[in-house]
């Protein structure tokens, strides 16, 4: 069966798209199941069955007994989603253009391209641990499960590296060098210590002595919504509420997140928030979404969260999962159309499921 095809929807307003979607729901019942991650828009996130950030999104894919998947997120939670859920559940991407920018900074030939410079100067397996952060593409989390690497997310980092040093002296990280750069500064390490890897230029634009003296190398690459938020953000807020607290994503820039008072995954900054006992003004380096749902949800209790940039700073691939894609996915199912499926083949899927198993057992 073909299913009902995408155009029509798009000619829907919202409104009509809210009753479908919540109508398709009632009819697919225990069928299926929606995980949303804390960055999708609220006309999406209010259909949430389970939200979270990657950690907790992955361990429920994980848990879930439903057939259906249906991943209100981006391309790489719905390939986690799908390594590791069971074989006869489907996992389905809204859209399949919501993918992640950072992610993309990172591919496997330019990968493999690293190691074997990196194997050209020492022996590569017994010195470095690679370390992908879960924004990366299922091939990635293979190659780390291949040569005896790891995943981390936001909120298991610290976890992560000190199992990484525990294997090899030094760490391979990508995509992400803010998340990388912060994780290393908290376990000690310097700055100079943690060189970034450029994977377009020879040797990632290291001399062989800089990558001796290494313990990280910081893969070229960063979340270029987070790099928004700035230092004289957190400056001009301190200055206008020296009571407030500033929470902000590792994503951030490393000046960001030294002037913070607390940094944390998507997941860590909402329950922060909300379990504050008393109220307070809190100011948020995190995807706009997020924090707008966020400041609306506490105000009745007297808690005030603003936004950290002065400039609208959205996840634009986050919001590709609308009403009128989400509503089409549903009506399909009703009719056992599975549209979007992610499917991870099979051979990397069993090499990225080790990596991920072996954060999810230490995290
Ligand atoms: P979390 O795991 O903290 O939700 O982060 C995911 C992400 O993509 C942040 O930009
Ligand atoms: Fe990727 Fe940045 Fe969007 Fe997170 S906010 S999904 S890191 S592009």
């Amino acid at each position: 069966m073909s299913g009902f095809p995408f155009e029509p929807y798009n000619a829907l307003s919202d409104d009509a798209c809210q009753a479908r979607i919540s109508a398709a729901r009632q009819k697919l019942g225990q069928d299926v199941t929606l995980l949303c991650h804390h960055y999708q828009r609220s006309d999406i996130y209010q259909h949430a069955d389970l939200t979270g950030d990657s950690l907790k999104l992955s361990r429920l894919a994980a848990e879930t007994d439903a057939t259906h998947i249906v991943f209100c997120g981006v391309h790489f939670m719905a390939e986690v989603a799908d390594i590791l859920s069971r074989p006869e559940q489907r996992v389905i991407l809204p859209d399949l253009a919501a993918g992640c920018s950072m992610a993309d900074m990172a591919n496997l030939a330019k990968v493999e391209r690293s190691w074997r410079e990196l194997a050209s100067l020492c022996p590569v397996e017994e010195t470095f641990t690679p370390v992908t952060y879960i924004n990366s593409a299922a091939d990635l989390k293979a190659f780390c499960g291949r040569h005896g690497g790891i995943v981390c997310t936001s909120s298991n980092a610290a976890t992560i590296a000190r199992w990484a040093f525990a294997q090899r002296p030094k760490v391979l990280f990508f995509p992400d060098q803010h998340l990388g750069r912060w994780t290393g500064h908290n376990m000690g390490i310097s700055l100079d210590e943690m060189p970034v890897w450029d994977p377009d230029l020879p040797l990632g634009g290291l001399s062989e002595e800089a990558v001796a003296k290494a313990k990280v190398l910081l893969w070229k690459g960063h979340c270029a919504v987070h790099q928004m938020f700035q230092k004289r953000h957190i400056d001009a807020f301190r200055a206008r509420c020296p009571e407030g607290r500033v929470i902000a994503h590792p994503e951030c820039n490393f000046e960001v997140c030294a002037a913070a008072d607390a940094v944390g995954s998507t997941e860590y900054i909402v329950k922060t928030i909300k379990e504050a006992k008393a109220p307070g003004h809190w100011q948020v380096g995190t995807e706009l979404n997020l924090v707008e749902r966020l400041a609306r949800e506490v105000a009745p209790e007297g808690k005030v969260v603003e936004f950290m940039s002065d400039l609208v700073c959205m996840c634009s691939t986050m919001q590709r999962i609308d009403p009128q894609h989400l509503a089409w996915v549903l009506e399909n199912l009703v009719e056992r159309v599975v549209v979007n499926p992610i499917v991870v083949p099979g051979h990397e899927a069993k090499e990225a499921k080790q990596s991920l198993e072996r954060m999810l057992r230490i995290s």
